[in-house]
């Protein structure tokens, strides 16, 4: 079945990802004060999604729109690469209002910067991510032709645990991109824990790269899309997890303080 989905200017909006992670996309989406109220939903007791099958992760979209349902919101924002990858198709043909995921606002925004397409550029994500493929066909059809893509799953767990910076996060980075011998010139974020430890990874690299990240990708695109204007009143937020939704609260709370 075709669902007519109604376009208003979203003024009530969903947030879904897998658990922490999106908290990053929702930061930039609290920054841009175009929104009277937003919806966070962490599916905190089954991340990761990043190691499991497409199956289990157009599965768990599902489910969680179900849980939208009854919030009554304008737009959903997939704040996950890894569901974004596998479960939005599933999710929009589900659903009556738009739902937007953040790699294709992601490579928008790498356009819109790197407009040398022998540039090289490097993609991580998630195992699921980068098994998808999705970032690398969509670059490729851009005309992109200098890509690396690298699963950096285990920096997942470790900005969860706290670890923006210092010698574990060092060696992981070594052990992940010593097989990569460039000075690639962007860097796509593709999961949204990573924009965490955007300042470490930049080192690394010389702070040379440029870093795309799925939040201010997502705000470009979506002030593209929609008439935007600023609110009066700050956004009002909800949040609502599967498990542990202190957990989530303390660390959102950790997380949009970040600079
Ligand atoms: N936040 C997810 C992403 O952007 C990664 C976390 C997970 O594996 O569930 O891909």
């Amino acid at each position: 079945m075709i669902v007519q989905k109604i376009k208003t200017t979203p003024k009530k909006i969903g947030v879904f990802d897998s658990g922490a992670g999106g908290l990053s996309v929702l930061k930039s989406l609290i920054n841009s004060q175009s929104f009277e109220e937003i919806i966070y939903y962490g599916d905190t007791a089954r991340v990761p999604y990043g190691n499991r099958s497409q199956k289990v992760i157009i599965q768990y979209s599902l489910e969680a729109l179900n849980f939208f349902k009854t919030q009554h919101i304008d737009l959903l924002i997939v704040a996950c690469n890894t569901i974004s990858a596998y479960g939005l198709q599933s999710m929009q043909q589900a659903s009556s209002y738009p739902i937007i995921g953040v790699i294709k606002p992601g490579i928008l925004a790498l356009e819109n910067t790197i407009k040398n397409k022998d540039s090289k550029i490097l993609v991580l994500g998630t195992k699921a991510t980068i098994k998808s493929n999705l970032y690398q066909t969509l670059l490729q059809k851009r005309g992109y032709h200098n890509l690396s893509a690298l699963a950096t799953s285990l920096f997942v767990p470790l900005v969860e645990e706290g670890i923006f910076e210092g010698e574990i996060l060092d060696s992981t980075m070594h052990y992940y991109f010593k097989s990569y011998p460039n000075n690639p010139d962007a860097i796509i974020l593709g999961c949204t824990h990573f924009p965490l430890i955007a300042k470490s990874i930049a080192k690394y690299f010389d702070n040379k790269p440029l870093l795309i990240h799925s939040g201010d990708s997502i705000m470009q695109y979506l002030q593209k899309q929609y008439p935007l204007k600023p609110t009066t009143n700050p956004t009002k937020i909800t949040f609502f997890a599967s498990d542990n939704l202190e957990r989530l609260k303390q660390t959102a709370k950790l997380w949009l303080n970040q600079p």
